[in-house]
């Protein structure tokens, strides 16, 4: 549904938020004059440096540079867009959003409340129920879970009956057919009679940020099948958008770190033991949506699944939703036969925490799995290792850490490095620059004992370079690069020049089909411009392999690669500015909105950079 979202609205959000009382719920704040002080809640810090001021309702940072007004500070620390933070300042304040459709809107909201009642009412019933039930408390005494914990998480029973929920709420009042839509009853097929659906089971309400009841799990007590149930999906419940635990981490976690588990057990076990950041997936396989809740709610993602078959599935695959989420996450591998329940049960919190710091990322947790699934005392179980971890060190952005784990692999196959240098960069990375530097291993006659003498550049320059040799080689690549990028997207004034100058020929001479690098560096000469010579030079020296399998590719991704580099430029570029102006004694109003205007700018730079990494 979507919102009018207008200067009006906007004004209204900055007159009704007090910035001072929104960064409180996140940071402990100390008053110095009209300046609030504390922790700065983006970066790391033992002074604080995190200043807020209240008559200009600006928050900035002099450690890390990050600063705003209320709306910037709700979409970094809520990491929502700029619509969703408004929407989420007015929902807290109470300012109501206009809907494009009112009816419907209207219609829905009210079945939505009707079904949160409900809910609520029945999860004070089996509270209430549970502790009148010594079987069902037994059984949760019997795990280890006591009464601050039954009420912490609202714990309850289901009786061992087919009517009891059902009678209840017909006494409270409630339709038949409201209760039907909270999933808490149901019809048998061909018949006409209601039934509850949870009977016997302890339960687990899940429950939202703010506090509603959105549905429930319920547990068998004993070995019976199916051990778990789960509300239907309904029309206040979509198990693929939610987390089991997450009111308990909006209240309770510094949001440095978020555990994901598989089980509403796990949740509560580590929560017994003071671990306050586990959530669980509700028993569906991890979603898009769950995936940025995680990045929401913990600066550091670990996913911490049962370490069977299924459990190690599972992990993989979360870890490629959170990894296209952007979120670099962490597994933490547990022995064989336990989960996070277990564990931490014989283990303690030193343990589990001990555990914790071992954590693997995404192409640790990968090369990990791969070896166990690998004999690396055959030759063939080697060869079939190394060419999988070659497609995973392929993917890695950065030159130094596709090195650091090429020698990794070597030391663990005894493989030559160069050999995986070769598997890793054969397919993907065709390119050679500045022939005489870079040996390509493939070519060469030397045998492995030779030193391999690899230039590795900055991965911006070269990106650029190698868009530059593209586009002199053909007027189809430049015709499909100048499509992405500009001029000024090049990072030196050579570069920009020289760039320029490919644009203009291929422009003012149709019949122009590549370009001779020497003849275009006169142009610029004569044209009384400059270039470096050693630039020059240097392009002129270089030349990329002419079989580029996927050229399209080949050229988006050195297309991202600049932006990137140019949005980091730009951030720190801004980041300067702000510090300048900060400095400054008593900011005209002027200045102020300089100010604002440049944090806005940061937050969106912070944005983008991370859908980059
Ligand atoms: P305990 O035996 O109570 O420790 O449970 P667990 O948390 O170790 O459960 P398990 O690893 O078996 O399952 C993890 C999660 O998957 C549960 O929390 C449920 O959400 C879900 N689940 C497990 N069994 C079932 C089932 O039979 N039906 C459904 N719908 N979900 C299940
Ligand atoms: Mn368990």
């Amino acid at each position: 549904m979507g919102y009018k979202i207008n200067e009006e609205l906007i004004e209204k959000i900055h007159d009704s938020c007090d910035l001072i009382d929104i960064v409180s719920r996140y940071v402990h704040m100390k008053r110095t004059g009209s300046n609030y002080v504390g922790l700065c809640p983006f970066h790391n810090e033992k002074t604080p440096s995190f200043t807020v001021s209240s008559t200009k309702q600006l928050f900035h940072c002099f450690g890390c540079g990050t600063g705003g007004d209320v709306i910037t500070f709700i979409m970094k620390i809520e990491n929502l867009s700029f619509l969703e933070a408004v929407k989420y300042l007015a929902e807290l304040y109470g300012i109501p959003l206009e809907e494009d459709d009112d009816n419907v809107s209207n219609q829905r909201k009210l079945e939505q409340e009707k079904i949160y009642e409900i809910n609520r009412t029945a999860a004070i019933y089996y509270y209430q129920m549970l502790s009148k039930n010594s079987k069902a408390v037994n059984y949760l005494r019997g795990r280890n879970i006591d009464i601050t914990k039954i009420k912490m998480f609202g714990l309850g029973y289901a009786l061992d009956s087919w009517t009891n929920m059902f009678d209840y709420l017909k006494g409270k009042g409630y339709d038949e057919a409201d209760i039907e839509k909270s999933g808490l009853i149901s019809k048998s097929k061909g018949n006409t009679k209601y039934y509850d659906k949870f009977r016997n089971r302890i339960i687990f309400p899940i429950i939202d940020t703010k506090n509603r009841v959105l549905g429930f799990g319920g547990r068998v007590l004993d070995d019976s099948k199916p051990k778990y149930l789960n509300s239907p999906d309904t029309l206040v419940f979509e198990k693929g958008k939610n987390l089991y635990g997450l009111n308990l981490i909006y209240k309770h976690s510094n949001r440095e770190k978020i555990i994901l588990v598989e089980g509403y057990m796990d949740v509560i076990s580590l929560f017994s033991r003071g671990i306050n950041y586990a959530v669980a997936s509700l028993g569906t396989s991890l979603t898009n949506y769950q995936a940025r809740l995680l990045k929401r709610f913990g600066k550091q993602v670990y996913v911490c699944y049962d370490s069977d078959e299924a459990g190690t599935r599972a992990t993989l695959r979360a870890l490629n939703v959170l990894k296209q989420e952007g979120v670099d996450a962490r597994v933490i591998t547990l022995p064989e036969k336990y989960d996070p329940d277990d564990y931490v049960r014989e283990y303690g919190l030193e343990g589990f925490n001990r555990l914790e710091s071992t954590a693997l990322n995404y192409i640790d947790y990968n090369i990990f799995i791969l070896k166990r699934t690998h004999d690396l005392t055959t030759p063939e179980g080697k060869i079939r290792f190394t060419k999988k971890v070659a497609n995973l060190i392929r993917d890695l952005k950065s030159p130094i850490e596709q090195d650091v784990y090429m020698d990794k692999i070597a030391m663990d196959t005894k493989v030559s490095k160069e050999a995986i240098r070769n598997e890793v960069i054969g397919k993907a990375s065709p390119i050679i620059i500045n022939k005489d530097k870079y040996i390509n291993v493939k070519k060469s006659h030397t045998n492995i004992i030779n030193p391999v003498e690899t230039v590795i550049e900055p991965a911006q320059l070269t990106a650029e370079k190698n868009l530059i040799l593209l586009m002199i080689r053909s007027r189809s690549n430049f015709e499909l690069i100048k499509k992405h990028i500009e001029v000024d997207d090049f990072s030196s004034d050579n570069y920009r020049t020289l760039t320029k100058a490919i644009f203009d020929e291929y422009k003012n001479n149709p019949h122009v089909i590549d370009i001779d690098i020497k003849e275009i560096t006169n142009k610029i000469f004569e044209k009384g411009n400059r270039i470096d010579a050693d630039v020059a030079k240097e392009i002129a020296d270089s030349s990329i392999e002419s079989s580029i399998e996927n050229i399209d590719k080949f050229i988006k991704d050195l297309i991202d690669t600049v932006k990137y580099y140019k949005l980091k430029n730009e951030r720190e570029e801004i980041s300067k500015k702000i510090k300048e102006i900060e400095q400054k004694k008593d900011l005209k109003e002027k200045e102020v909105e300089e100010l604002r205007r440049l944090c806005v700018r940061l937050t969106e730079l912070d944005k983008e950079l991370n859908t980059h990494t």
